[in-house]
Parts: structure tokens; sequence; C-alpha cells
């Protein structure tokens, strides 16, 4: 066995640049492939496809894109300065191309399928351009590259969920693993480009969900993350649509948290027109279901989120948050925020504040309006709130979610909490690391019989302004 290793360069919604280890069988004279994800969990774990896909086709993953024979860039199209971080780091790689006309530059992920054959004229060192549901195809699209030709395969499926596809797990902290349980979107936010480059809801077979969760947890993991788009919405019909095997993501939930009351369960995105009571309630009833909720809200405006096409008002939405509050009290909420879209006035931006002021968020990712090409909003309303204007409301998001997150971590100072050990500190390797229910991360000092994977108890001592500071409980 050998360390193999796999750098991941992200956006705000995942970790930022870490390098990521694993464990594989080395194989000789293997190809080298070297892969970068950027954008949503979601993204990662398909990298985590790919890579399953292509050991089995001899390949082996590398850290060093310098000595790769295959580039993989996973894109994301969701904003427009996550596009240019993709151009740029394309550019880079046209270097390494120029010294070896021999390297596989391949496209995957959004972008390629937003972009489709654009992007084999754009950017002429790519090779392959692969959309989201077409990775079963990059053998043939390799060997397609291998003969001399440009490859691409964007089609999208209505059934695809690589549910018998077992990832190989580039995450390497062999502690915490995601598990997509659906693919695509139905919902068309007026804002959003997703929709056109995942394509179709559909929901993963719950059995194959839990074969991986059972595995993952055989395996020494001890906390699985659930991932779709709209969790909510998960629906699982069976083969025949009378039988009796319909699960609902509260269903789901349950199966899962029945695996071990030491596997610790998380998912993301919930929408607040579809979370039910049904859902909060099975999180209250496990203990290893976190109590952690991630509720884009993207605007406080009833009116702004009508043509944000969100589908609910602000009431529906404060009634969410105080059934959440009132069925799991110390339950974390975060969300996703966008400043500045088409037609907001001042007043509809002191709203979003104003709701924040009532959530009180733990977290959230603020981001300004970024227009798409394609979606509903950018056919339909023109972008009209000046970049200074987006950005300074941008900056007042900002600012208040950093006086609320520190007012919800401080709260924590003084209190013993059950955190999950993840590994080593980033900046100490005296120090160790892990999450509580909340999602919090905590670092405290290293003992000797305390290792990652396992559950324990630490008194909160102080806090910074994203992390908490403590000791083992004595
Ligand atoms: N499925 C999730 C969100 C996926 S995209 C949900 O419905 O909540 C992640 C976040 O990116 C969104 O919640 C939104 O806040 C932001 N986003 C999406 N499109 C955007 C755009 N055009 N401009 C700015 N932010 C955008
Ligand atoms: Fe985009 Fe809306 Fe679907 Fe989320 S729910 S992915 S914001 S269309
Ligand atoms: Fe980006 Fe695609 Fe995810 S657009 S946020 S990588 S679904």
């Amino acid at each position: 066995m050998i360390d193999l290793q796999l750098t991941d360069k992200t956006h705000d919604e995942a970790r930022q640049g870490e390098a990521l280890i694993m464990e594989a069988p080395k194989v000789l004279n293997a190809r080298k492939l070297y892969i970068e994800s950027y954008g949503c969990q979601m993204n990662f774990a398909d990298s985590e496809i790919v890579a399953s896909i292509l050991l089995d086709q001899g390949f082996e993953t590398t850290g060093d894109y310098h000595e790769a024979d295959a580039i993989f860039i996973n894109t994301c199209s969701i904003r427009e300065n996550a596009e240019q971080r993709v151009r740029n780091r394309l550019s880079q790689f046209g270097i390494e191309k120029r010294r070896n006309p021999k390297l596989i530059v391949g496209v995957l992920g959004c972008m390629a399928e937003r972009l489709k054959s654009k992007f084999l004229e754009e950017e002429k060192l790519v090779d392959m351009v692969v959309g989201p549901d077409a990775y079963r195809d990059l053998p043939q699209l390799i060997e397609q590259v291998g003969e001399g030709q440009k490859a691409i395969n964007v089609l999208l499926s209505r059934e695809e969920t690589y549910a018998d596809i077992s990832p190989v797990r580039l995450n390497g902290n062999g502690i915490t693993a995601f598990i997509s349980i659906m693919r695509g979107c139905d919902n068309m936010c007026s804002f959003c480009v997703v929709p056109f480059t995942r394509g179709r809801e559909r929901s993963r077979d719950p059995y194959s969900i839990l074969a991986e969760a059972q595995d993952l947890f055989d395996r020494g993991y001890k906390e699985v993350t659930l991932l779709g788009q709209n969790v909510d919405s998960y629906k699982w019909k069976g083969a025949d649509e009378a039988s009796e095997t319909m699960v609902n993501f509260a269903q789901l939930l349950e199966k899962v948290a029945l695996i071990s009351p030491d596997l610790r369960i998380r998912f993301s995105t919930s929408h607040p027109k579809d979370i039910t009571d049904e859902v909060l309630y099975t999180i209250k009833r496990y203990d290893n279901i976190c109590n952690n909720i991630h509720l884009p809200v993207q605007s406080g405006s009833s009116r702004i989120l009508d043509i944000m096409n969100r589908t609910y008002t602000r009431e529906w939405y404060i009634n969410r948050i105080d059934a959440i509050r009132s069925i799991i009290p110390d339950c974390a909420i975060s969300t996703d925020v966008i400043a500045g879209f088409c037609t907001e006035t001042e007043e509809e931006h002191q709203e979003t504040l104003s709701m924040m002021d009532y959530v009180g968020y733990d977290f959230a990712f603020c981001f300004s309006y970024s227009e798409r090409p394609g979606t509903l909003a950018a056919r339909k309303f023109e972008d009209d709130i000046p970049e200074d204007v987006k950005k300074r409301r941008l900056q007042e998001i900002l600012l208040k979610q950093q006086v609320t997150s520190l007012q919800r971590l401080q709260a924590s100072v003084g209190k013993t909490v059950r955190i999950l050990v993840e590994g080593f500190s980033k900046k100490s390797d005296k120090d160790l690391c892990g999450r509580n229910d909340q999602n919090a991360m905590i670092v405290f000092p290293a003992a000797e019989n305390v290792v990652p994977g396992q559950y324990v108890n630490v008194v909160i001592e102080r806090c910074t302004s994203a992390t908490l500071l403590g000791r083992i409980a004595s």
C-alpha cells in the first residue's frame, strides 16, 4: 500500500485547498491521474466516483500535476468568478501541456455541461469535455483522445445515480465521508445554473446508500454527510409505483441512523419549502443525527424570494425556523445569502439583515449576485444593482454574520461538548481537532489515549472568530 495524493482546490462551500491523501494499491506502470475539484460537496463526491472508474482502468492518482498523464479539472459554474478560477488554472495546465503534448487535459462537471463543445473551441489545450452524468464513459473517451481525437460527452440522464460505483475516498481523514443520495435539481430558482448543469432530480436507491454507509462504518468511518441539492425532496419509489417501498428523506435518515449509534449523520442541503416536521422529529429522536441544518434563505424579502422563484415567503421561512427551534432547541442553523439580486431595494436588503437578526445563524455563506447565462433571471430581469452597491450590501451581510457567528461560539464557552476527533489540528501536531454536533470546529491539546475516530468530551475554554478552543474533560 502506498499513499496516493490528490489535491482539491475548492471554493466557499468546501474545505479550502487541502491536500487530500488516500490509500490504494499501487499498480505497476500505472498512468497517473491528477484531479482538481471546484464547487460544492457534490462535485467532490463526484471526483471520488471518477477516481473509482479510473482506478479500475489502471490509473493511480497523484498530487503533483507535473508528473500526471491526465489532468482532470472538475468544474463549477455557480458564479462567474468560479468559472474564471477554472480558466486561470487551465492556462497553467497549458504550460504543462506544451511541455508534454501527450498529457490529457479533461474538463469535467458543471462548466463542461454548461459550455459543451464551446469549451473545445475556446480552450485549445482541452482534450475532453465530460458532463456530470457521463463519467461511466470516461474510459472510452480517454481512448478516443489516445487516438488523437477530441472527446466529448455531455448527455444528461434521468436515471444515472452511480449507485453501484463504490467511490474511492479522496478525503483522507478516514473518519468522515460524503454520500450522494440524489442528483440534479427540479427547482428552477431563477438565479441558479444547477438545473441546467446537473439535469433533472433523481433519487438514489436507498439500499445502495445504506450499503455504502454500512461499508464506511465497517471500515472505521464515524460520520457520513448525505448530499443532495434539496435533500428534503428525496423520494424512492422502488421498482413498482404502488409498492410499499416508498422511502422519503425522514425515513432514509432514520435507516442510516440505525446502522450504529456511533455513526454520526449529517446532511445538506435542506430546502425551506420542503423541510418537514417529520424530518425535524427524526433528527430529535436520534442522538447520532447531528443537530445542524443548512437552510439557505437567499433573501429576507418576500418580493425578492418570489422573483427568485424560491416558492416560499419570509413568513414561511420564519415558520420553519420557529419549528426547528421548538422541536430541536439546540440545533445549529446555517444559511446561504445572495446580496443584490435584480431590482433589490435598500429596504429589501434591510429585510435580509433583519432576517439574519431573527435567526441568529451559526454560519452563513454569503455571495453577491452573479448573472448566469441561460437562467430564468438572466432572461427575465436586468442585472441592475451596480457592483459597488452589491459589494456594500454583501459587506453589511458579512459583518453581521461575523458578529453573530462569534456570539454563537462564545455561548459555548464554559460548556462541555461531545466531539468526534477528526485528526491533528492544521496548525500544530500537538493539538487535535474535531467537530461537535452543531458542526463547530474544536481544537484541544492531544492526549495519549485519544485518537482520531474517537468521541471525546471537551470543555470549551475560549474561542476565536471561527474555532472553539478547549481541553479534554477529566
Ligand atoms: N441547492 C442549494 C444551493 C446550491 S448553490 C439550495 O437550494 O439552497 C449554493 C448557493 O450558491 C446558493 O444557495 C446560492 O446562495 C448561491 N448561488 C447560486 N446561484 C448564484 C448566483 N447566480 N449568484 C450568486 N450566488 C448564487
Ligand atoms: Fe439551484 Fe434552487 Fe436547485 Fe438549489 S434548489 S440547486 S438554488 S435551483
Ligand atoms: Fe457548482 Fe455545479 Fe455544485 S455549479 S455548486 S459544482 S452543482
